[in-house]
């Protein structure tokens, strides 16, 4: 299973995934490609780390969203890798109808919350704001619905009292980095949860 993956910054869950492919951790699963929408973003620098291509693709001028010229950028970048999976991992960008439609049910999302609480931006800083005691980690199909679509997987986070936004973060993270590869380790060995 040929994966792309698509970041805007640090890249720790990209380099979650390529550790553990290199530990044999991520089933049939390899990474062929990471685009990043950030020329100066630290994901890129895991492509002379681990010896995958990595580069910056321009996404147009807005912030948050594709232009049109940006978006067939992508989607032409992306098939030419002819990817089974489409992992966006720290992807700050809406991805429209029409970029979805290109790669039906081969786009997923790490998301850090339990969805559908939380989605949008910010979703740590949305829970610990909120005060809830449980938050996590959600893995999703990308649909239309921005981080609506069909839940993979979740890793639930206890928020202690002992807790700051800073540890909760951490905690956060450390789920992400054990739950994204594994889902892509069962999505490329045909073991979906649902
Ligand atoms: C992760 O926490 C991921 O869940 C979040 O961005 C972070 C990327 O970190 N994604 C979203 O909020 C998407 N709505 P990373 O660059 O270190 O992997």
């Amino acid at each position: 299973m040929r994966l792309v993956i698509l970041g805007s910054g640090r890249g720790s869950n990209a380099e979650a995934i390529l550790r553990a492919q290199q530990a044999g951790r991520l089933g049939r699963a390899k990474v062929g490609q990471i685009f990043s929408d950030k020329p100066d973003a630290p994901i890129l620098e895991l492509g002379t780390r681990f010896g995958v291509p990595a580069r910056w693709l321009d996404p147009g001028p807005f912030k948050t969203k594709f232009d049109e010229a940006g978006e067939a950028r992508y989607i032409d970048a992306i098939r030419g890798c002819a990817p089974d999976l489409v992992v966006l991992a720290g992807f700050m960008r809406i991805l429209r109808p029409r970029f979805i439609d290109e790669f039906p049910r081969q786009i997923i999302n790490l998301h850090p919350s339990l969805l559908p609480s939380f989605p949008g931006l910010d979703g740590i800083g949305q829970a610990w704001r909120r005060g809830v005691k449980i938050t996590g980690c959600t893995v999703h199909y990308v649909t239309a619905e921005v981080d609506g679509g069909p839940i993979i997987d979740q890793t639930a986070v206890r928020i202690d009292p002992a807790d700051t936004p800073e540890t909760l973060e951490a905690k956060v993270h450390a789920a992400e980095h054990a739950l994204l590869p594994a889902v892509i380790a069962r999505l490329s060995e045909g073991r979906p949860l649902r």
